[in-house]
């Protein structure tokens, strides 16, 4: 029987629930209502059928993504599988490519996914857009060179009553970054504010400033038991930490080492320009380790680069490689920058830098520089285009994204 590609009904979210059970080994839950199952709606899924039978799930979460102090469209990218017996059959290859026609009608330039393996997503032309840093450091060594821990009062408050204020310290601790995500309620609820019976009740403390203004919050489990310790075997958790001044951001890590009897304080999805290198008096005691973060991918050049901030004002001919999963792409553009805005139109003219999709992706989202790029084999052009494209798409902020999808 052929395989047929569509979005699944409402009453087929069991068979995803189960297939996405099988494929990631209970990550996310058993059964037919697992997480994956929960999570979706029938118009966001692509899925394959052999008959009544799914055999591979996929779906494309609508979400809204800072670009470098914009909102733009994102297609994120979920809940991939093929069950073993249709595998190395190309549905995902077809899926993939169905949906980037479909993300590209729905105005979503840009697609991101968190990798099980990366391998299958380079070669679609994703690329590494943001790190997870991970430290785990011991209380008695939170302590800053200059000895100031911040003058915020940290408070903690019950979880649901908090969560206006500190969605409200998020929208402006993300507004003029990168690949973060605008996170509705269910996203707080299932990243952040999960609750997790291993880890603990989810505890949120607010920051406030000396005029009593919400600055910054952290968002942290905290169970005992777990470090190896006779006096101090408690963990802490972060699992969110956003700050809106330096003095929060202290002020919140001062809060963090009053836990005494808390041996170790572990936060695996910090962005990689936290502070916490430069002010910690021994910055090696956070034991820092960077790990993968999301893949990006350029659905449609044109809007994606319009979707985009830029702090420079200037023009350039890029080069894109052919891709034949989104044929659309393969050209070259005109694109005229300014923090105003941008204009990119196809065009005839000799591009000033020829690259890929997927270094594209890599640049756009600011995660690497041109100059870097162009070192490593990746980007063509003069010393001048270099130096104008790493300009062009310089991010403020390194970019990040924390939550998991
Ligand atoms: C990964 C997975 C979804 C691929 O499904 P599939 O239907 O077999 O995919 P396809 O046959 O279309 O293969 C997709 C491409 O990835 C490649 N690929 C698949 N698995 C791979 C692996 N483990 N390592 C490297 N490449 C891989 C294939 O060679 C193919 O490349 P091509 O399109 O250039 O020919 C499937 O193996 C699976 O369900 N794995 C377990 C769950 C998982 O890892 N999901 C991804 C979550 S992000």
């Amino acid at each position: 029987m052929a395989i047929e590609i569509r979005p699944a009904r409402g009453d087929e979210l069991d068979q995803l629930g189960l297939l996405t059970s099988y494929v990631y080994g209970g990550a996310f839950g058993d059964g037919p209502d697992n997480l994956p199952a929960q999570s979706q709606r029938p118009e966001w899924t692509l899925c394959a059928f052999d008959g009544a039978k799914m055999v591979s799930s996929f779906s494309t979460f609508p979400f809204t993504m800072r670009a470098n102090g914009k909102a733009t469209a994102l297609g994120g990218v979920s809940v991939v599988g093929t069950l073993p017996e249709y595998r190395r059959r190309g549905l995902v290859r077809k899926i993939t490519t169905q949906a980037f026609a479909d993300m590209r009608e729905k105005g979503q330039s840009v697609a991101a996914l968190w990798a099980s393996q990366a391998a299958i997503y380079q070669r679609y032309q994703y690329a590494l857009a943001t790190q997870l840093r991970h430290y785990s450091i011991d209380t008695v060594d939170i302590a800053f060179h200059d000895d100031d821990g911040g003058s915020g009062r940290v408070i903690r408050t019950d979880v649901t009553a908090g969560l206006d204020v500190i969605r409200e310290i998020y929208k402006t601790f993300i507004a003029d970054k990168t690949c973060y995500l605008h996170r509705a309620r269910v996203m707080w609820s299932n990243n952040a504010l999960q609750p997790s019976e291993q880890d603990g009740p989810v505890e949120v403390a607010v920051c406030y400033d000396t005029t009593d203004t919400p600055c910054g919050y952290v968002v942290y489990t905290l169970r005992s038991g777990r470090v190896d310790h006779e006096a101090r075997s408690q963990e802490i958790k972060v699992r969110d930490l956003a700050w809106l001044t330096p003095d929060a951001y202290r002020s919140l890590w001062s809060f963090l080492a009053r836990h005494d009897l808390v041996g170790r304080v572990t936060w695996d999805s910090a962005p990689l320009d936290d502070p916490a290198m430069e002010y910690f008096r021994e910055p090696r005691m956070l034991h820092t380790r960077d790990n993968e973060g999301i893949w990006l991918r350029v659905v449609d050049v044109a809007p994606a680069l319009e979707g985009r901030g830029y702090d420079t004002s200037a023009k350039i001919v890029i080069g894109i490689a052919d891709d034949s999963l989104t044929p659309w792409n393969g050209g070259s553009y005109e694109l005229e920058v300014s923090p105003s805005g941008a204009r990119v139109s196809k065009s005839d003219a000799t591009p000033e830098v020829a690259l890929s999709l997927k270094t594209l992706a890599s640049l756009y989202c600011g995660f690497r520089r041109a100059r870097d790029l162009a070192h490593w084999g990746y980007l063509e052009g003069s010393e001048g285009a270099i130096a104008k494209a790493s300009q062009i798409f310089a991010t403020r902020h390194a970019p990040h994204c924390p939550d998991h999808f």
